[in-house]
């Protein structure tokens, strides 16, 4: 499903009424809400709505489990973290335990925190593959969702949990999770905003698939949802009725 909003405020909002939605009815059905973050800049005014009324007072951050669908590999305290800007933005201001927020701490191994993650993982939602109530994922200018980015030989790996890569252009490792467990989720939800991201989107939704060009196509999370949020501006390509 796509949802084409206003601004990158109204898309803020509409991604905080689905939080809510999921937090809510995951609580309700299994007394806890097991999210994965995105990175990037896109998600950045979500995590500060949900950091202020109404949503903070709306939703019950004793049963919150944050996760990351993926990390930068720098340290803790560096502005490129994705779990730095989630903690500023958003899980320095709400009470969720401690214990219950999973950064992805892998600027010294990343190999082996990649294998660490899915140990994590796999302890907390058991042997078989993690269910995630929510995922958040954002869309880049050439194609890739978390640090699934084109042309990547983990892109051919069908069946791993996490995976670590070297990505050339940006001189940085990264961990990230799979294809093959971001599509077990319940819920998986794209925020895509601004005019630069128009002629990918409509790549993306509308080009016959090319995974490998466009890893972003590898998210499919059969009988379960996806939603694409997107402003006008980077909706601006697509033929919507
Ligand atoms: C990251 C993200 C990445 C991001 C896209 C979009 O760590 O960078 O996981 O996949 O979502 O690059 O980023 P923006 O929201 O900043 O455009």
């Amino acid at each position: 499903m796509i949802r084409v909003l206003p601004d990158l405020d109204a898309l803020g909002r509409a991604a905080a009424e689905l939080f809510a939605r999921q937090a809510r009815l995951a609580i309700s059905r299994r007394q806890r809400f097991a999210v994965a973050l995105s990175g990037g800049q896109t998600p950045r005014g979500l995590y500060e709505l949900l950091a202020a009324p109404p949503w903070r007072d709306a939703i019950d951050w004793q049963k919150i489990h944050v996760f990351w669908g993926d990390e930068r590999c720098v340290p803790p305290d560096d502005p490129r973290s994705n779990a730095r800007m989630a903690r500023a933005a958003l899980l320095d201001h709400v009470p969720v335990p401690p214990d219950q927020i999973h950064p992805i701490l892998c600027h010294q191994n990343p190999a082996r925190s990649a294998e660490r993650y899915r140990d994590l993982l796999r302890d907390f939602f058991g042997n078989t593959p993690p269910v995630f109530d929510l995922i958040l994922l954002g869309l880049g200018e050439d194609g890739h969702t978390a640090s699934l980015f084109p042309q990547a030989q983990i892109l051919h790996d069908s069946t791993a949990w996490t995976a670590s890569v070297y990505v050339e252009a940006q001189a940085m490792h990264r961990v990230t999770l799979m294809p093959a467990l971001i599509n077990q989720a319940r819920l998986v939800v794209f925020l895509v905003s601004g005019a630069a991201k128009a002629a990918i989107l409509k790549a993306v939704l509308s080009e016959p698939a090319d995974p490998v060009r466009w890893p972003a196509q590898l998210i499919r999370p059969g009988s379960n949802e996806l939603v694409w949020l997107a402003d006008m501006a980077a909706a601006a390509q697509l033929d919507l009725p």
